[in-house]
């Protein structure tokens, strides 16, 4: 049987083309999905040719009706062997809640909540099926904190948080590794599509893509329920466990308020 491939969401750019870079690199065969129909196409044939590892384009808005059924139809009348998904693709919303078009605010927990656990309970019987295979969930380190200015985004990755905690110890006894990977501030081009320039964390360190997907693959391999890259956003993480959520919002609200 072909070498299981990894599948990964939002792979036409930032972290998760940085993750399929790395898998590519360790010779894991993919499956990478987002809507750009030329980027994806451009980066299978450059990843294939630079690794030589088999490497399948799907152009798909996985927001749209249906889109997941599709999505797992085509893999599973291909019987093509799944042994690790990547659920990376979400985006985020800045701005005083209720100034939000409510439209877009639809839209996020429809791709960061709905399409995450869709995919993520269609794919894992095929998971299962493999040795050492995984589950990776993309939440956050907002994930750990409530969210002013990004409420709606932060409220979703703590469910991102909470659901792969939940799966990590369902599957516990299993072949099945559950990982949410939870990133810091990431200089993608997440902030530009947050319009979140006015946020006085954009003053902040970010970490690069590349160094949030080398991370992230040590941990995966690891099969660690929660990985955080970097010292500074374990830390950060940390602060919850001592200190009142009143004044965590506190903290947050000042870190992302407009300057
Ligand atoms: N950057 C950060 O600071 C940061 C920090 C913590 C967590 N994260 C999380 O990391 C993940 C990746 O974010 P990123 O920073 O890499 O953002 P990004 O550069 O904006 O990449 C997002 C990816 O998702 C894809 N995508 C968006 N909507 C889609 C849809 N409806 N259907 C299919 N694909 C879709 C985009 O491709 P197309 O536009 O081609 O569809 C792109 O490949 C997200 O879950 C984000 O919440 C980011």
């Amino acid at each position: 049987m072909a070498k299981p491939a990894t599948l990964i969401t939002g792979a036409s750019g930032g972290i998760g083309l940085a993750l399929a870079e790395i898998y590519a690199k360790n010779s894991h065969p993919l499956i990478l999905v987002a809507r750009s129909e030329d980027t994806l196409t451009e980066i299978a044939a450059r990843l294939q040719k630079r690794y030589d590892i088999p490497v399948k384009p799907i152009a798909l808005d996985l927001s749209a009706p249906g889109a997941t059924a599709e999505l797992y139809s085509q893999l599973a009348a291909d019987q093509t062997p799944i042994d690790q998904l990547i659920n990376n693709a979400g985006f985020a919303n800045y701005g005083t809640f209720h100034s939000i078009p409510t439209d877009r605010q639809l839209d996020l927990i429809d791709l960061n909540i709905r399409v995450l656990t869709d995919l993520s309970q269609r794919f894992i019987p095929i998971l299962l099926q493999f040795p050492n295979s995984r589950l990776v969930n993309v939440a956050s380190t907002a994930a750990f904190f409530p969210g002013p200015h990004m409420a709606a985004y932060y409220a979703s990755k703590a469910y991102v948080l909470s659901l792969s905690e939940a799966l990590a110890e369902e599957y516990r006894t299993t072949h099945l590794a559950v990982c949410a990977l939870c990133p810091g501030p990431t200089k993608t081009g997440f902030q530009d599509r947050a319009q979140m320039q006015r946020s006085r964390l954009m003053q902040g360190q970010f970490m690069t893509a590349d160094q949030v997907a080398h991370a992230a693959y040590l941990g995966i391999q690891s099969g660690d329920p929660i990985i955080i890259p970097g010292t500074m956003n374990r830390f950060l993480t940390w602060l919850p466990r001592i200190m009142p959520r009143t004044a965590l919002a506190r903290i947050i609200a000042g870190a992302q308020e407009p300057v």
